[in-house]
This record gives C-alpha cells, structure tokens and sequence, in this order.
C-alpha cells in the first residue's frame, strides 16, 4: 500500500464531443458493436475537483446537475476508485463536479467526468502516469472516456476507445440543439438493430472525404460528410429531432447531425456571427429545451488549478 501526502485539490476541465462521423459496424461477441468513428471536443465544459477527505463524497452543481447520480453509480467516483485501488491507495476523495454538459445527452458527459477525474486524482496522488496508462483505465470504465482525455479531433475504432488523432485546419463552430429528456445509449444501440435487421453490416471504415474536409477546415466541404448511423435510431425513439434538424438546417446552417446516440442535435456553422442568429432562431422556435453554442476543437482534460500551490 502507497502513503499519500494529505493535500488540498486538484481541479480539472473537460470538454463534450460531438461524433462529426459514427458509422457502427457488427455487433461482437462482447455486446459491444465495432465502430469508425470521429470524435471532436468542444469548448463546452464541466469541471470537476478532487479534494482528500475523511469519507467517499460527491456533489454536483450547475444545471444539469439533478439528473446526475452522485453515489458508486456516478462514473467520476467509479473512475478514482478504480484508479485507488489499482495502486493500492486508501485515501478518500470529495468530488465536487460543476456540470454544463447535458447529461444523456449524446454528448459524453458522464465519460468526461470520469475522464477529469482520472486525471486530477493522478496529480493529487503524484502518479506521474501518462496519457496513455490514464486512457487504459478510463476504457474500462467507459468507451468514450479515453477521448475526453486527449480531446482536439481523433478517429475512434474499436468501441471507440481506439484513438488516432485528426488533423484540422480550422475552428469549427456549433449550435448544440439540447433536449431535457435523455436517450438510453444501449437502447439507442439496440434500435439501430432493430432497424437494420436482416441487412448485411458491413465493417465500418472512416471516410476518406471527411478527412480530407477537417485537413482543408472548409466548413461547406465538411458538412455533407457529417454522418451518424445512430441517427435513425434516435430519431425513431424521439421523432421530434427530425423537426429540430429540419428547423436548424431551413433556418441557415451548414449541416446537423445527431450528437452520439442523441437526442442532441449539432448543427455546423459557417461563423461565430451564424452561429449566433441559429441559436435565436432554434430558441424562437421552441423546438429544443436550451440551445448552447461552442467551438470545436478544444483539448481535452486538463488541470486548472493545482491547489497544492494556494
Ligand atoms: O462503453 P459505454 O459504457 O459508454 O457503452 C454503453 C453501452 O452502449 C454499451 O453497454 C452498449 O450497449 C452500447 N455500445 C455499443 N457499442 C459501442 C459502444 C457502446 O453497443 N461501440
């Protein structure tokens, strides 16, 4: 067993992704279906704060914070036990997550807390670990916490816990459509099933045209390449997004696509300027419950303020 040092907090900042491409491939043998997939983080964030205490503790503050889980069931306290017990640490920790990511959302909320948790609680521990070993413990957690700890724009195989990081030329800019109500990702996998029944699934392969669209950082060459197979299925279990993207794509924007396994819906946008009158546009139109804007690409988890130093 490792002794710690007692010490203030560690505070770290993570971004949301959007899935620019999703194709899903066969489900395999482990419940989990082969993906293509390219992730980009966005400027829209949650931080989440490790501190050392005398018992295990979690709270969360901001907007979405209600319908987040704060016992065993939250994936940041799952990801620092995990992490605790792997090096044979007893310290306890107080999470304290400030959340603006929607939650089941599409959007990886959860796996970003979990990721921002892993790494605060490896430098409040001094584990010197890196990217790579922190990425491994996040996979067993969740397929979407390792790209939360790199960020930036990267091409996911696997489960998506593969990575490759993507060269983009440009900042992309995004109006994030936000529904209340959550999807179920495994539900929104099993209608994808469902729905592509009795077809041939061929393996996913990533699109050359979406590659080269991030390289140039064209957004008009961009926007017809972005393509999320999970789309029907979310649409089939929550048919008003069809409004929302319909609404979205009359009303100016470059391309819409759903975020993940939904229900938000990203829509691509030529400027900071259209993003702008998008997001009034959408709230006018009442077709989602919040409209939020960002900025794509943003890195990936990393420490805000080391409290060791206060
Ligand atoms: O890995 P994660 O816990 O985020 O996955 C949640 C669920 O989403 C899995 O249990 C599975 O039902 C579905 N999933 C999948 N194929 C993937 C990733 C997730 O079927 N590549």
């Amino acid at each position: 067993m490792r002794t710690v040092p007692s010490s203030p907090g560690v505070q770290v900042r993570v971004p949301a992704k959007v899935n620019l491409e999703l194709q899903v491939g066969p489900l395999r043998d482990d419940g989990y279906h082969s993906l293509a997939t390219v992730f980009h983080a966005v400027n829209l964030t949650d931080d989440v704060r490790v501190t050392p205490a005398t018992h295990w503790g979690c709270v969360v503050n901001g907007p979405y914070a209600a319908a987040v889980p704060t016992g065993t069931d939250n994936l940041a306290v799952r990801a620092v036990q995990l992490l605790g017990e792997r090096f044979g640490i007893e310290e306890m920790l107080q999470i304290d997550i400030d959340k603006h990511i929607p939650v089941a959302g599409g959007m990886a909320g959860g796996s970003a807390d979990a990721a921002a948790a892993l790494v605060a609680a490896d430098a409040l521990w001094s584990l010197g670990l890196t990217r790579a070993d922190l990425m491994g413990i996040g996979a067993e957690i969740g397929s979407d916490v390792p790209f939360a700890i790199t960020g930036g724009t990267a091409l996911g195989s696997g489960r998506g816990e593969v990575l490759a990081p993507v060269l983009t030329q440009a900042d992309f800019h995004w109006v994030f459509a936000l529904q209340h109500e959550g999807l179920s990702t495994p539900k929104v996998y099993a209608e994808c099933d469902r729905l592509r029944v009795g077809e041939s699934v061929p393996a996913p392969e990533p699109s050359g045209a979406l590659m080269s669209a991030l390289r140039s950082g064209d957004v008009d060459e961009l926007a017809p390449h972005l393509r999320n197979d999970l789309q029907d299925a979310a649409i089939s279990l929550m048919p008003r997004l069809r409004e929302v993207i319909d609404t979205g794509m009359e009303a100016g924007a470059c391309g819409a696509v759903v975020c993940g396994s939904g229900p938000t819906v990203a829509f691509l946008c030529a400027s900071h300027h259209l993003a702008l009158d998008l997001m009034v546009t959408l709230s006018a139109g009442k077709v989602a419950d919040d409209v939020v804007r960002a900025v794509g690409p943003a890195p990936g988890a990393h420490v805000v303020t080391d409290l060791h130093s206060v």
